[in-house]
């Protein structure tokens, strides 16, 4: 992953975004450099005392001048930001309530993202997979607080707004990973808050999509079998769904395919078995403020709910 994302575009929204970014640079550092240029020339031509430049105080030609030439360069950029926002403004036609018009939608959590694909019932948390070269509607809101939606190689910025649907493209020219990031600050653990985008052929895609239809099947290792009873039973499942189980209430991250994703708690560690098992032990002290709290499981419980989540394929 490029240090610079904002200047590595990998879709034709970012790269736009980019060339304005570059343009708006250069108009900058050119009003910059003139600006520091005769603040110089005038501190070494008139640095000896009683020496003073000619006093033309009042001259109508130079104010408009002064006048006309910022609102012309204030303009001109105007019009080609506004240019950009409105050719890919993603805002969809007037419709019929309840149709459907995103093909993502997007909800901002303190400190996650919950992601549910269309048309499907598939429900996921912090990593959202997209077929290349489709520019995708993506429709988001918040389930708190105001958050900022930003995959910097792939698309523009967009607020996450409780009560409200925002809607931005996403599109990714190439398969890779892309980084995304909270850009709004949204409490203690606005942080880590971050999400990746998966890009995949769209075959690829396909095959995604309809292996994360399959509901997990009921383990029948021992382990697993004593793991899945604990999540039934303890208050895991008052807040994360699991498909095939009883566990629906989803104001936790759903947990259906959980060990298919790569990375744990919206990025704070990535997804193996024993971190995942120190995250059960205690989220707080990986994340601290988080809403999931520490249950103080036995070595048991984390052993059999470990077995049981890394199914979650
Ligand atoms: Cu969500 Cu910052």
């Amino acid at each position: 992953m490029s240090s610079f994302p904002v200047f590595d575009p990998a879709s034709p929204q970012a790269e736009a975004i980019r060339d304005l970014f570059v343009q708006v640079l250069w108009i900058s550092g050119g009003i910059f450099s003139i600006v520091a240029g005769l603040i110089c020339v005038a501190l070494f031509k008139f640095r000896s005392k009683g020496k003073l430049p000619a006093q033309d105080f009042g001259s109508h030609r130079k104010e408009i001048a002064w006048i006309v030439a910022p609102v012309i360069v204030v303009l001109w950029i105007a019009a080609i930001s506004a240019k950009l926002v409105l050719t890919f403004n993603a805002v969809p036609q007037a419709h019929p309530p309840g149709e459907q018009v995103a093909d993502l939608i997007v909800t901002g959590h303190q400190w996650w993202w919950e992601i549910e694909y269309a048309g499907t019932d598939i429900v996921s948390a912090n990593e959202i997979h997209i077929p290349t070269g489709k520019r995708l509607r993506v429709q988001l809101s918040s389930a708190d607080v105001i958050h900022s939606f930003w995959v910097a190689r792939l698309a523009r910025k967009m607020d996450a707004i409780p009560g409200r649907e925002n809607f931005i493209w996403l599109q990714a020219d190439e398969p890779g990973v892309y980084q995304g990031r909270c850009a709004e600050f949204c409490g203690t653990q606005h942080a880590w808050m971050n999400f990746l985008v998966h890009a995949h052929d769209p075959e690829e895609y396909e095959q995604w999509l309809s292996k994360e239809k399959v509901v997990p099947p009921t383990p029948v290792e021992p382990n697993a079998v004593a793991g899945r009873k604990t999540f039934l039973s303890l208050t895991c499942s008052q807040c994360h769904a699991i498909a095939g189980t009883g566990a629906r209430r989803s104001i936790a991250p759903d947990l259906t395919h959980l060990a298919s994703r790569s990375e744990l708690a919206a990025g704070v560690l990535s997804n193996t078995p024993e971190n995942l098992r120190l995250w059960l032990k205690n989220p707080a002290a990986y994340k601290p403020g988080c809403k999931m709290p520490d249950f103080k499981l036995t070595d048991q419980q984390l052993d059999d709910l470990v077995a049981y989540l890394e199914t979650l394929k």
